[in-house]
């Protein structure tokens, strides 16, 4: 039989559940959308406060709670379900709880999760002047805005103090997903606990040859987005094509043993939330003035060369015009490829591809589960920026992973915002990085490898950080305790 350990170190064979005991209990135990992303095109997050609340009376919510929450199994069962039978996979509730819900329960510390950035939390890291990584590596911090500076309603409030939970609801039917808020109110009434506030996800979709039937999920710049994704469900190994690119990852690098362990098999999952709010003007402007800003006008290649894929996610390494419309995952940057993609487009700065696998790399991937917030309008598409909006829509980003400093502030702070990784002189991350670049260097240089030409542009981001914070996904058999 296997233990934890075993069965987070290979490919998780879901459909083996029922001959496997202990591959059923982590299954039922673990929560849905850490394997594989739900998928669903309308969310609502819903923020809490346990503010006042004695531990009883918070731990008897999370048992109610626990009865609507949505397991790794359930969701999995129910996708197989729907691919069988078109019969919808249905709603799906996850929870996830702050620091501040496992100080108010009482938890003893030794099974309080332990990763420091989430005993931190998102606003005390994000306002640090440096961080050290292991292996001794210091770098300046993420540099995020001071919450003051975010929304000014609705959950992120400043003067609402870090949330203690966020409910995820998420089905493809919006009225189903207010619905199933409206169920989470009537829980949380008389509990004691408040709502602060509910962030809505509704995710953007564009149908493309060859494509996802449903269509490809696309965020607000218009770029298809959520294409790569480490794999560690063995269904999804099988249908990726791995020769240039190895996307098979551990489970352990996305999910870790509940401290609380109420099973042998109870596992977890850190999450990272992000409302990142995108001027889609301003960058659509600032794609096209850099594309001006070549002596030989290059058109779409321009915004290609910024996130490192056309807008219907062929990458730009490729060396191709995008007509298939098919967003292929497996490429690196070897070679000749390496040269028609800017070592700081958005995916390769994040995501270097080194050949052979490089583990101080890979280690940085997380499981992405974002959406779209706020309405892209039909006409976005239309070439003309002047209605496009400057704000009031953007990602929400969420992504899994096991050690939150190590993944993601890694990412963000000694990736996106470093304008010296990985050489000297690259320049931050177009897209994401929080620091702007020094004035006058290399930094603002764009080489266009098809054309022969450079331009000097300072792109500038246009995304920028309205709230968020760190959490954890526990597994079922804590919130259920009671
Ligand atoms: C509004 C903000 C953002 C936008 C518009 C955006 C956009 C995109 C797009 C269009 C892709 C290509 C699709 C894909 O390969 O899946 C992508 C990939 C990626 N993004 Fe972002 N992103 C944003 C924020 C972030 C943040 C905050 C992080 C992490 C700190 C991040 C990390 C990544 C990674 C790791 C990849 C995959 C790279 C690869 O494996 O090739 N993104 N993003």
């Amino acid at each position: 039989m296997p233990t934890l350990k075993d069965l987070l170190d290979r490919p998780v064979v879901w459909k083996d559940w029922d001959q496997d005991q202990d591959l059923l209990a982590f299954l039922a135990d673990l929560q849905a959308n850490i394997l594989k992303g739900h998928g669903r095109d309308f969310t609502a997050n819903v923020f809490l406060s346990f503010a006042g609340m004695k531990p009883g009376a918070i731990r008897s919510l999370l048992e109610k709670l626990s009865y609507l929450t949505t397991s790794a199994l359930d969701q999995l069962r129910s996708a197989e379900a729907f691919k069988l039978t078109g019969v919808s996979g249905g709603r799906i509730v996850c929870v996830f709880l702050s620091r501040g819900a496992y100080e108010k329960l009482e938890v003893p510390a030794d099974q309080t999760p332990a990763d420091l950035a989430f005993q931190g939390g998102m606003r005390q890291r994000g306002a640090l002047p440096e961080i050290t990584f292991g292996g001794g590596i210091t770098v300046a911090g993420l540099n995020d805005p001071p919450p003051a500076d975010w929304e000014q309603t609705g959950p992120w409030a400043p003067a609402h103090a870090s949330p203690d939970a966020m409910i995820l609801i998420a089905d493809d039917d919006e009225d189903k997903v207010t619905a199933g808020a409206l169920a989470v109110q009537r829980i949380i009434n008389g509990s004691g606990a408040v709502q602060l506030g509910i962030d809505r996800g509704l995710a953007q979709r564009r149908k493309q040859s060859g494509g996802d039937p449903k269509g490809e999920g696309i965020e607000h710049f218009g770029y298809v987005d959520g294409r790569s994704q480490p794999l560690f469900l063995a269904e999804d190994l099988a249908k990726e094509s791995q020769a240039h690119w190895n996307a098979t990852f551990k489970p352990s690098q996305f999910i870790v043993a509940d401290p609380a362990a109420c099973t042998p098999v109870s596992a977890g999952s850190y999450f990272v939330y992000r409302k990142l709010e995108q001027d889609v003007k301003g960058f659509k402007e600032r794609e096209e003035l850099l594309d001006k800003a070549f002596a030989k006008p290059i058109g779409e290649r321009a915004g290609a060369l910024v996130v490192g894929r056309y807008e219907d996610g062929t990458p730009v390494s490729l060396g191709v015009d995008p007509t298939a419309g098919n967003p292929i995952n497996d490429f690196n940057y070897q070679g000749a490829a390496g040269k028609l993609c800017p070592v700081r487009a958005h995916i390769r700065k994040l995501n270097p591809r080194t050949i052979p696998d490089d583990d101080f790399e890979r280690r940085r991937i997380m499981a992405r589960r974002g959406i779209t917030y706020g309405l892209r309008e039909p006409r976005d598409d239309d070439g003309d920026f002047s209605d496009k909006p400057t704000g009031g829509v953007g990602l929400i980003f969420m992504a899994y992973m096991a050690d939150i400093s190590e993944q993601f502030e890694f990412t963000q702070a000694a990736w996106a915002n470093n304008s010296n990784f990985p050489q000297p002189g690259t320049g931050g991350d177009a897209v994401i990085s929080q620091r702007p670049n020094p004035a006058g260097g290399s930094e603002i240089l764009w080489n266009d490898e098809r054309s022969g030409q450079t331009a000097s542009f300072d792109f500038k981001t246009h995304v920028k950080l309205v709230g968020g914070d760190y959490f954890y996904a526990p597994p079922v058999s804590f919130l259920q305790r009671g």
